[in-house]
C-alpha cells in the first residue's frame, strides 16, 4: 500500500523513506505540519554555486515533500517561504524569489488542483506585485473547494506582525462599539489571525540545523512538537518526512496535563 503510493512520489533521495513509513501509525499521525525550509543558499554554496540554484533545487524539495504529504492524507501543511525579514536580502535574491513564486504557481496549480489540494497564502499578501498578487487569489480561488491538503504558503509573513493585525482588527471593533473589551479571549484573537481556519500546528520541521522558530507560527504552535534536521532543505524528502513522522508519533503529548496512562 504505501509502495503502491509512495513509489510514484518519484525525484526522493531513495527508498528508505517507504520502510519508514510503513512503520508509521496512521493514527499517530499529525494533523498540521509546519516546515521551515531553510538552507538553500548553504546548499547551493556547499556545491560551488550560487544561492538561486539552492531555491531552485527548494521548489523541488516542496514539490516532493507536498506529494508526500498527500499520500498521507494530512490535513494541513504550512510552509514558511518569504518572512517579513526576508526584504533585508539583496535586491536581486528578492526578485529572484518572487519569480519563483510566481513560476511555481504558473507551473504547479493544475497538479495541486488536481490533487485535491486547497492552497493558500499567509503573511502581508497585499504588498506583494500586483501580477503575484494576482497569481496568488487566481489560485485560491480555483482550489477554494478542494477537499484534500490544507497547503499554506508564509509569504511576506511574521508571527509577530500577523499578530498586531489581529489586535488591530479587534481594537477597531472595540473602537466602533462592537466589542468589550473583557469579551476578548484566546478563540476570539485566534478568529483574527490568517490561519483561523486551520487546526493547530502539531509538528514543526525546521532543515538546515538551526534551532528556532524564526518569527513563523507564533501563536499557532503554542503546544507543537519540533523536530530539527542537519538536512538542508534542498536534500529533503519523504526520508527525512517519515524519519519527523515516526519520531512524532512516539511522543508524549500533555498539552499541559498528565499523561493518562501514567
Ligand atoms: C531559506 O533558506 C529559504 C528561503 C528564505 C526561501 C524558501 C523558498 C523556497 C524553498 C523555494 C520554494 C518555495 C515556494 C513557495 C515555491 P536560506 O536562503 O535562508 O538558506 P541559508 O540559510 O542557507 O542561507
Amino acid at each position: 500500500m504505501w509502495k503502491k503510493i509512495f513509489g510514484k512520489t518519484g525525484q526522493s533521495n531513495n527508498d528508505n523513506g517507504t520502510a519508514l513509513l510503513e512503520q508509521i501509525d496512521r493514527n499517530s499521525l499529525p494533523r498540521h505540519i509546519a516546515i521551515i525550509m531553510d538552507g538553500n543558499g548553504r546548499w547551493a554554496n556547499g556545491k560551488g554555486m550560487v544561492r538561486s540554484v539552492g531555491h531552485t533545487a527548494g521548489v523541488k524539495a516542496l514539490k516532493r515533500t507536498l506529494k508526500a504529504a498527500i499520500a498521507l492524507d494530512l490535513e494541513a501543511m504550512t510552509v514558511y517561504a518569504f518572512s517579513t525579514e526576508n526584504w533585508k536580502r539583496p535586491p536581486t535574491e528578492v526578485d529572484f524569489l518572487m519569480k519563483l513564486f510566481s513560476d511555481y504557481l504558473e507551473k504547479e496549480l493544475a497538479e495541486m488542483d488536481e490533487d485535491n489540494v486547497c492552497i493558500k497564502f499567509i503573511g502581508r499578501v497585499n504588498e506583494l506585485s500586483p501580477g503575484l498578487q494576482k497569481q496568488i487569489r487566481d489560485a485560491e480561488q480555483r482550489t477554494a473547494d478542494n477537499t484534500g491538503v490544507r497547503f499554506t504558503v508564509a509569504v511576506n509573513y511574521g508571527g509577530q506582525d500577523e499578530m498586531v493585525r489581529a489586535v488591530q482588527s479587534l481594537a477597531r471593533d472595540v473602537k466602533a462599539g462592537s466589542l468589550e473589551p473583557e469579551n476578548i479571549d484566546s478563540k476570539l484573537l485566534e478568529s483574527r489571525l490568517d490561519t483561523s481556519d486551520l487546526p493547530p500546528v502539531d509538528l514543526v520541521i525546521r532543515t538546515s540545523g538551526d534551532m528556532r522558530l524564526s518569527n513563523f507560527l507564533i501563536w499557532q504552535t503554542a503546544y507543537a512538537e519540533f523536530w530539527f534536521t542537519d538536512t538542508n532543505w534542498p536534500d529533503f524528502g519523504k526520508e527525512q518526512l517519515a524519519e519527523a513522522l515516526l519520531d512524532f508519533s512516539k511522543r508524549d503529548r500533555r498539552f499541559g496535563g498528565l499523561n493518562e496512562k501514567k
